[in-house]
């Protein structure tokens, strides 16, 4: 669907607009690393066009002098790449210290990567969600990141430095926004078949909006009123959804896929493979694999009653 290209385009834009302190320090050691490397590239091959041109062979002239060994030019291009990269070294490790601090004694938030999707844990008040991350802006979060299968990469080109998860050996990050905002995430290493779906959203939320989402995400779901969700919530405790999925309130607490007590309310489906709306719903419903080639969700060939009655319960999860 040519969104591999897609995705590279909008992390290579967004990565030029940072949004949190540590990013800025990082695009500014690009913009000086790229000054350098231009700098070397153009000397380099003004040089080497100025002696193409200056002792190309013309007829009739003699060879010109032949210099074995020059002391002083060996000592200048050894000394100046020692020098460039001695400075590249430092502004390194002070880019390193402000983008990458150590973590602190106990995470914000953890967030795990899955073959494909993430999982989202805010382990002070217990909320689980996925896919999308609410932070309060102006306020650093340390992040735990885990992976439960493979090699994934969490990327908010905007907020933070990318990191791998790694099975087995939880990784760190610090996620921050100055300005409240929607900033695309998605994993940058290669980790199967639906990779490139493999996306989240950071959501920076003023401190109190923040407060009241999290007030609002740890609540259970509401048990529906209306004959069509009703039949839904049935067929959904009866199906082997409730072996994958949990939803709050329910006897539904499984942790396999993501956590839908809260599902209605995300803005998009399948870690970004579709907007949240109800013929979106409904379509993931009928078949995932049409929608998410190789996604662990099988197709249950549900009937199409089924589907509408499912989906009509999902929509009430607000
Ligand atoms: Cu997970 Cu690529």
């Amino acid at each position: 669907m040519g969104w591999g290209w897609g995705t590279a385009v909008v992390n290579a834009l967004t990565s030029m607009s940072p949004a949190s302190q540590g990013t800025e320090e990082i695009f500014h050691l690009w913009m000086i690393s790229i000054a350098i490397f231009g700098l070397i590239f153009l000397l380099v091959t003004g040089f080497v066009v100025y002696s193409l041109m200056k002792y190309r062979w013309r007829e009739g002239e003699a060879e010109p002098e032949q210099v074995a060994g020059q002391l002083t030019v060996e000592i200048v291009w050894t000394v100046i790449p020692m020098a460039i990269v001695v400075l590249l070294f430092v502004l390194t490790v002070r880019t390193m210290a402000v983008a990458d601090p150590g973590p602190a004694p106990a995470p914000d938030l953890i967030v795990t990567g899955h073959q494909w999707w993430w999982e989202v844990r805010y382990p002070k008040s217990g909320l689980v969600t996925a896919n999308e991350i609410h932070i309060p802006t102006g306020v650093p979060f340390s992040v735990e990141l885990d992976s439960a299968d493979v090699l994934h990469e969490f990327w908010v080109a905007q907020l933070a430095r990318k990191m791998t998860t790694v099975p087995g050996h939880p990784n760190h990050i610090w996620l921050e926004a100055d300005t409240p905002g929607s900033y695309p995430g998605s994993c940058s290493e290669f980790c199967g078949t639906e990779h490139a779906w493999m996306r989240f959203t950071v959501i920076a939320q003023p401190p109190a909006e923040f407060a009241a989402w999290e007030r609002a995400q740890l609540q259970p779901s509401v048990l529906p009123t209306e004959a069509g969700a009703v039949a839904g919530e049935q067929l959904f405790m009866q199906m082997s959804c409730v072996s994958c999925h949990a939803i709050g309130g329910t006897p539904a607490h499984a942790r396999v896929g993501p956590d839908l007590t809260h599902l209605a309310g995300r803005i998009q489906i399948g870690s970004g493979v579709l907007d949240n709306s109800p013929d979106n719903l409904r379509n993931w419903l009928r078949n995932p694999q049409a929608v998410k080639p190789g996604v662990e969700m099988p197709n249950f060939q549900f009937t199409d009653q089924q589907v509408t009655v499912l989906a009509d319960y999902l929509e009430t999860l607000k």
